[in-house]
């Protein structure tokens, strides 16, 4: 039988899953397809009944329904409690789902491959404080980073820290970004600022690390700016392509797959398409 997986979403056109999913499944040689359909809004809870019907062994949710699946599953991991959000479904045995976040891992191997193998005691200033930074902050507490979150809306940076983070930690508004910037470690854009060509303005980096989680064509500026200023400067791709790969390995078991192979088919893609 075939299995299928399939993400979810709306807008889900642009998503970079199917090859990823599909380069793993194709060079494994297994019998499985991934499939991008949209679903709109309002639609999550008919949209897994069906799925589940149809017999689809795991699905990748993304927006709107990251938080909305959360309703309909059977069971999930306490990473997607504390995050309130998934990214990843499989169906279990009795025809329910199951929901795990693959955000959180993901992000942590994506900043191992910079070579930032651990965030414990380190300083980590992140950018912003809506749903991208929820997995984000999850991951990096729970690795025992000392944060500083700063949003245009503060007090949003303090309500996702309480929800997602079990150490206290400090916020702010982005008016303070140099000052924390200048004893931070490591600084991580979550916001979605780059979609519309904006960039922040980012003191002298001396070396170390600005991770965008952001890719593409909305990455373009902000990572051109941070490289200016000194920093080492990340692209969001690789933690694509890692929680993708915690995705397939939920669902086939096993290590985890090539994540060059599929980066470097994202990259050629991303150049071809932007
Ligand atoms: P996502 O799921 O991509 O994180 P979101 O939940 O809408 O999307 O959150 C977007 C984040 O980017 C928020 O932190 C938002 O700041 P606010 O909470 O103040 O809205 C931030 N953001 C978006 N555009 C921005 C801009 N031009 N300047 C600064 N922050 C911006």
């Amino acid at each position: 039988m075939t299995e299928r997986l399939a993400v979810i979403g709306d807008p889900v056109g642009h998503s970079l899953s199917p090859q990823i999913h599909m380069t793993w499944i194709d060079t494994m040689g297994l019998k499985a397809s991934y499939e991008s359909i949209r679903v709109p809004a309002g639609e999550t809870a008919a949209a897994l009944e069906d799925f589940a019907r149809k017999k689809f062994r795991g699905l990748n949710v993304t927006l709107p329904h990251k938080q909305a699946v959360l309703k309909s599953v059977a069971e999930m991991s306490d990473a997607v409690k504390a995050i309130g959000a998934a990214n990843t479904l499989s169906r279990l045995k009795d025809g329910g789902w199951r929901a795990d976040n693959t955000d959180a891992p993901g992000l942590m191997a994506a900043l191992a491959r910079v070579g930032i193998q651990s965030v414990s005691g380190k300083k980590v200033l992140v950018l912003g404080a809506g749903g991208a930074a929820r997995a984000a902050l999850y991951a990096l507490d729970k690795a025992g980073a000392d944060l500083v979150v700063l949003n245009r809306t503060p007090d949003k940076a303090g309500a996702v820290i309480a929800d997602c983070c079990a150490q206290q930690h400090r916020f702010g508004p982005l008016d303070d970004l140099a000052l924390h910037a200048e004893k931070a470690d490591l600084m991580i854009n979550t916001t979605s600022a780059g979609h519309t060509g904006y960039h922040f303005e980012l003191p002298p980096g001396k070396g170390r690390t600005f991770f965008d989680m952001s890719y593409g064509a909305p990455a373009r500026a902000q990572l051109e700016h941070a490289r200016e200023a000194g920093w080492e400067a990340a692209d969001g791709l690789p933690m694509l392509v890692c929680q993708a790969a915690e995705s397939f390995r939920i669902w086939f078991g096993g290590e985890l797959p090539d994540i060059e192979l599929a980066l470097e088919a994202c990259r050629e893609t991303l150049k071809l398409h932007g």
